[in-house]
């Protein structure tokens, strides 16, 4: 079993908006309403893969239990905890005419101490059953920077693998708790070590610099694939993957569908490179459809064979 968490689960309105400017009035063309948040998406993107997964989180309000509501008619299984303020909605406005998205995100709910304490009972009872957990995505206001570090120390004494997909400080404590993996994109992982990076070089060197931070392995993808640090059989891998990029209808999401789909491959036993060519053909096969988590498995199928994996030794192995 795979359990996914989404602290600050959201509705995500996407609307179509053709030549949207601002200051006039639009009519939409198409709406769609979809239960999200990133644990979100990746339980979605596991579902439609086949992979046995439970979403949790928080959830409040008439939007929270919309969020429910929408999950159960996915048929994704869920298990949120009930808070008292109301979830967040997400805006997304997309321009056919030009490609363009436009993304207005809410604050989202406050959650207190004794709800805090409520969620992580009931996961650490889930995961009892489980064998990865994933933590992914911001947290709500008022929240302390370090309780994804809080729970990954946990889990771990449980013997599940512990994935972490946040940015910024709740990454920073998360990693020194020596998370399984880490996902960052590349402005995640810039902020993550520290410095930017200029060229490929850079971005092998970041990898290894994040599982010196902690992370047990880490991942950091961009739009054309992404690095790896993995670990086979005791020893340290770095891969680079690559994808030609492509005429994208909405990348938001396409972090989400890259680390379910690198999950699922995990979960059914496949190498390290197999999860990372299965997790980059997801993320490029969502960025053609309208709605985060959505995935088609057959052209994912289909992309794999454009997908290169590259093992990289010297020079990139200096420190
Ligand atoms: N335009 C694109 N063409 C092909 N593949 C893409 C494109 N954009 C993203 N991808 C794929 O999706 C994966 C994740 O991309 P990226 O690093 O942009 O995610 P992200 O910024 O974390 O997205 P989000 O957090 O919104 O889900 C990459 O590894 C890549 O394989
Ligand atoms: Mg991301």
């Amino acid at each position: 079993m795979i359990i996914t968490v989404t602290l600050n689960a959201a509705i995500d309105k996407s609307l179509s908006v053709p030549s949207f400017r601002l200051g006039r009035r639009h009519r939409t063309v198409e709406q769609t309403t979809m239960a999200g948040g990133k644990g979100v998406n990746v339980a979605r993107t596991l579902k439609t893969l086949g992979q046995p997964v439970i979403a949790t989180g928080f959830q409040g309000g008439p939007t929270g239990t919309r969020i429910v509501e929408q999950l159960t008619e996915e048929s994704i299984l869920n298990d949120f905890v009930r808070i008292r303020e109301e979830s967040r909605t997400n805006t997304a406005v997309y321009d056919p005419t030009n490609g363009v998205m436009t993304e207005i995100n809410e604050r989202g709910p406050a959650v207190s101490a004794k709800e805090v304490e409520l969620f992580r009972d009931k996961l650490l009872y889930l995961a009892r059953g489980a064998d990865i957990v994933v933590l992914a995505g911001s947290l709500p206001r008022g929240m302390d920077g370090d309780v994804y570090a809080g729970l990954v120390r946990e889990l771990r004494r449980m013997d599940v693998l512990v994935m972490v997909d946040t940015d910024g400080e709740p990454l920073r404590h998360a990693v020194r708790a020596e998370p399984d993996l880490i996902s960052p994109n590349v402005l995640e992982a810039e902020e993550l070590v520290g410095h930017e990076f200029n060229d490929d070089e850079d971005k092998v060197i970041a990898v290894r610099e994040m599982v010196q931070l902690g992370a047990r392995e880490a991942i950091m993808t961009a739009p054309d694939g992404c690095v790896a640090a993995l670990q086979k059989d005791g020893e340290r891998q770095l891969l680079r993957v690559k994808v030609e990029p492509r005429d994208a209808v909405a990348t938001v999401g396409s972090g989400d569908a890259f680390l379910a789909g690198y999950v699922s491959a995990r979960y059914t036993g496949s190498s390290p490179d197999e999860c990372l060519r299965f997790g980059v053909a997801c993320g490029a096969e969502s960025t053609r459809r309208l709605g985060a988590g959505l995935i088609e498995p057959r052209e994912v199928e289909r992309l794999l064979p454009e997908v290169e994996v590259e093992r990289i030794t010297a020079p990139a192995e200096v420190s």
